[in-house]
């Protein structure tokens, strides 16, 4: 098991799922921390996402914690339509199991405000 996190700060940016576009590969977690000022919202535009249904996912809870409330849990290829939090940060994690992969995800945050993006990779190995 790996662990990969860096963070950095901006206003806006692009979240993408591993190897985007040429598919995520198998037995993943990741978890996406974003953050903007307090008081601010953050906002969600989903370019494109293909996940293999129903066995790959993206959760988008509302909130730092892993029992933030869940706003949004997507797979398959429809594009979901634009997600706004409640709070200053949104967390998404995004789990893949052992087989098939999808083109993957790209979705770009913004705020009015600053950013910190926190990116914790873990790859299961099996
Ligand atoms: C992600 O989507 C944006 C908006 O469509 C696009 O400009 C950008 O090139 C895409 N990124 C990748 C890596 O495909």
């Amino acid at each position: 098991m790996f662990l990969v996190a860096f963070s950095l700060s901006c206003y806006h940016g692009t979240v993408l799922s591993p190897d985007y576009p040429e598919g995520y590969g198998n037995n993943m977690n990741c978890v996406w921390l974003i953050q903007s000022d307090p008081g601010s919202r953050i906002h969600l535009a989903f370019n494109d996402f293909d996940l293999e249904a129903p066995y790959d996912s993206l959760t988008v809870k509302d909130g730092e914690t892993n029992d933030a409330p869940v706003i949004g849990r997507f797979s398959g290829a429809e594009n979901p339509s634009h997600l706004t939090s409640n709070t200053n940060t949104l967390r998404l994690e995004f789990q893949a199991d052992h087989s098939m992969s999808g083109r993957g995800f790209n979705i770009t945050y913004s705020s009015t405000y600053q950013f910190k993006l926190l990116f914790l990779l873990l790859f299961l190995i099996a």
